[in-house]
């Protein structure tokens, strides 16, 4: 039972939403304790932090997948200090009764997808974005919703601003996959459409894309800004724990997320995004929730080839 709930746990594991769905982890299982390290070949151009917020999302999923089975999750992040690269462990701890909240969330892992175009005119309760907000100072990440359509505007200029100068962006290109592909890996070309969508955020350009009719959805949503009071790699593993906390609680209500990382690639960009909308804390993620009836593909490496 303890073995099957640690293979449930790396495979649900897998699913953590990635930057280019580069899944940029291995896990290593020592007795019942179970290691999440970060993939040095595959960390992004952009350097470590959107590849820890991706492990923090996967060592979430962990997490709870242990809880769902009946352990409670003894965690210790960047533990070791001689091994930088393994970001946090996690053994069975005392057995526990799961409960109702953490299987609906459990439900979630596979069936969460990230988004990238409009969403539908349903509106998001302001009462479940209180939720999310609170939910994500949980794991201490700050969702900070983006209210005032002035904030808005300069979130979507910046990224339309980091968007037009890294038009043909190899690394985007890099992680594309063909209509077809086989790969585990990468963006599926059918994960978003071939027509960029006008949501006033522009999406990343990945090259394939399959035809949509998205005049039925043309909200932006709900735009917000996840943040940290500073910017540690402990902040950004802390960052995924939140993320895929929201994500999966928002799922559970049919709410999905599109992101805009682009602008936080820059490093002047992310600077200014700092000093002028998140009054001088650390922008970590910039993304809109909303509503969408749309069902994409996710793909994934198998356990073989993450598993140490
Ligand atoms: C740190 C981070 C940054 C991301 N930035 C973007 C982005 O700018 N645009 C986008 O479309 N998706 C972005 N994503 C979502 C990933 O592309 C997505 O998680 C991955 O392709 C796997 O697909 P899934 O989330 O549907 O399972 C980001 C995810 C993470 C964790």
């Amino acid at each position: 039972m303890r073995d099957q709930a640690i293979k449930s746990a790396i495979e649900a594991a897998t699913w953590a939403p990635s930057v280019h769905n580069s899944q940029p982890w291995t896990f290593v299982v020592t007795g019942e304790e179970i290691g999440v390290r970060a993939d040095a070949d595959r960390k992004p151009r952009e350097g470590e932090r959107e590849a820890l917020i991706g492990c923090g999302a996967a060592l979430f999923n962990i997490r709870i997948v242990l809880r769902h089975s009946g352990w409670a999750p003894i965690t210790r992040i960047l533990p070791d200090p001689d091994r930088p690269n393994l970001l946090a462990t996690v053994r069975l701890g005392e057995a526990v009764t799961p409960d109702e909240s953490t299987r609906r969330l459990v439900d979630e892992i596979e069936r969460r997808r990230t988004h990238r175009a409009g969403f539908t005119n349903l509106p998001i309760p302001d009462r479940l974005v209180e939720t999310l907000v609170g939910q994500a100072a949980e794991e201490g990440g700050r969702l900070v919703p983006i209210a005032d359509p002035r904030a808005a505007r300069v979130l979507a200029a910046l990224t339309q601003a980091a968007q037009a100068a890294r038009a043909e962006d190899p690394e985007v290109r890099r992680w594309s996959r063909p209509p077809g592909s086989p790969r585990g890996d990468g963006v599926p070309a059918d994960a978003y459409p071939a027509e960029p969508a006008d949501t006033g955020f522009p999406q990343r350009e990945y090259v394939w894309g399959i035809d949509t009719d998205q005049s039925v959805a043309t909200a932006t949503g709900v735009v917000a800004v996840m943040t940290t009071p500073t910017d540690s790699r402990q902040e950004w593993i802390a960052t995924g724990q939140a993320l895929q906390r929201i994500l999966l609680h928002a799922s559970v209500v049919g709410v999905s997320a599109a992101f805009h990382t682009q602008a936080l690639e820059m490093p002047h960009l992310r600077e200014f995004l700092r000093e002028e909308v998140c009054a001088g804390a650390y922008p970590q993620m910039i993304m809109r929730l909303g509503v969408t009836f749309e069902e994409t593909r996710g793909v994934r490496r198998p356990l073989s080839e993450v598993l140490d």
